[in-house]
């Protein structure tokens, strides 16, 4: 059998749920569809999002204000719809999370409410490969409070592309005030073992929270239980709910309900008394209480879809079959010349493959290769890390032939 019959075959044995999703056309190339791996930076659009979205939208013509309490989904309590299929993707009490803002706004309101620094105790450690939004976030508020030299990057070990457990563990100490990592780092796609990070920051005093973006929807998780004191992701990527859609949050029971300082604004008062339009508000229990403002429908509205997909099949399922397709992915690679960033090791990664680019081509010149002549959609991080997500949800085997063999080629030159 050839290498790409024997992927087909793989794909009628271990299908996905890809009929579910729209796929883009490829411009070129010799097949149809493009085979899509950016789903780790934007996710491809369920089929049902069109349909409920305009159910949504038709609501509004057909309603104009009564849409608020009235309708198949009315808009004053939308977001509680979300609330329990989201907790269990992230394994939480549904008190613990909600949908809204985005990422970074979360973070940010978040970090209000756990980044207390004192004049011994203000150190905030991330890792020195974060995201941008992250550092510029972790250094405004340290700037906020009055701390310039707050932030601390933490780098890999010579040699090394990822952070060991160890390389964190080490830092902390009592001038730590808060730890707020990548759950699965964006550009390597190392998996950092949450729980004993949460565990090891915990016991020397420090604040932990999570940065979940590339971790949510991609890898199972259990915030409650590790005792993650705070988390934050983007539904745009794994989540497959569209370009800037809206973020989510957790906060651990333990800090429900206390005296933690928040902002507030009249969404985060208890929805039974909000519209008694009192001057002081009165905060639930829960992480609805970390709401601000009322919420953009049309943009829960996806989320919401993509949320009942994921708690249809099941986050483990789909971790299953993400294993078999990066492992697959991974074997194709080895016989191309680039080297694989990503942990070897599954139990340290999720969907993600990072290749260091060496040679005369940047990233970015490559991707563009792999789009328009093999319709291949890699992303590039310049100047040299490409970037494959094989999703579990809707790549296949045959997409992860054709991203290797197309790689093959363009290496050879
Ligand atoms: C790890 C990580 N953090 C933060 C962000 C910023 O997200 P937002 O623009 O939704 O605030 C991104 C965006 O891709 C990200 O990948």
């Amino acid at each position: 059998m050839s290498p790409e019959a024997e992927a087909r075959a793989l794909d009628a044995a271990d299908p996905g749920h890809r009929e579910l999703f729209d796929i883009p056309t490829a411009s070129e190339g010799r097949y149809r569809e493009v085979a899509y791996f950016a789903g780790n930076s934007l996710g491809l659009r369920p089929k049902a999002t069109r349909t409920e979205l305009l159910e949504d939208l038709d609501s509004w013509a057909a309603l104009g204000v009564e849409g608020h309490l009235e309708g198949e989904r009315p808009w004053l309590p939308y977001h509680e719809l979300l609330t329990g299929p989201a907790a269990r993707l992230v394994g939480a009490l549904p008190s613990e999370t909600v949908a809204m803002n985005s990422l970074t706004v979360n973070l940010h309101l978040l970090m209000v409410s756990f980044y207390r620094p004192t004049a011994s105790r203000y150190r905030i450690l991330i890792e020195d490969s974060a995201f941008p939004s992250d550092s510029y976030a972790v250094q405004s508020q340290a700037r906020f409070h009055g701390y310039d030299d707050a932030v601390v990057r933490l780098t890999p070990r010579p040699g090394e592309h990822t952070l060991r457990t160890a390389d964190v563990v080490d830092r902390l100490g009592d001038d730590v005030a808060l730890v707020l990592l990548g759950g699965v780092n964006y550009l390597t796609g190392e998996l950092m073992d949450i729980p004993a990070i949460t565990a090891a920051g915990q016991r020397a005093g420090a604040v932990v929270g999570w940065d979940l973006a590339h971790a949510v929807g991609n890898v199972p998780l259990q915030l409650h239980e590790w005792g993650v004191d705070f988390a934050a992701w983007c539904s745009y990527k794994y989540l497959n709910s569209g370009p800037g859609s809206l973020a989510g949050a957790f906060v651990h029971e333990r800090h429900l309900g206390g005296d933690r300082p928040r902002f507030e604004g009249w969404w985060s008062t208890d929805a039974a008394t909000r519209f008694e339009m009192a001057p002081e508000s009165r905060p639930p229990a829960s992480a609805d209480a970390w709401q601000v403002s009322n919420p953009p429908i049309f943009s829960l509205s996806p989320v919401r879809t993509s949320l009942e997909i994921f708690d249809r099949i099941g986050i483990g399922v789909l971790r299953e079959r993400s294993l078999r397709l990066t492992a697959y992915l991974e074997k194709l690679l080895a016989d191309v010349p680039l080297q694989v960033i990503t942990p070897t090791d599954p139990a340290r990664r999720g969907a993600q493959l990072s290749l260091r680019i060496e040679g005369a081509l940047t990233a970015g010149e490559l991707s563009k290769r792999l789009r328009f002549e093999y319709g291949v959609i890699a992303d590039a991080r310049e100047p040299d890390v490409l970037r494959l997500a094989p999703v579990p949800l809707y790549s296949t085997y045959h997409d992860c032939w054709r991203a290797a063999a197309a790689l093959a080629e363009v290496i050879a030159g």
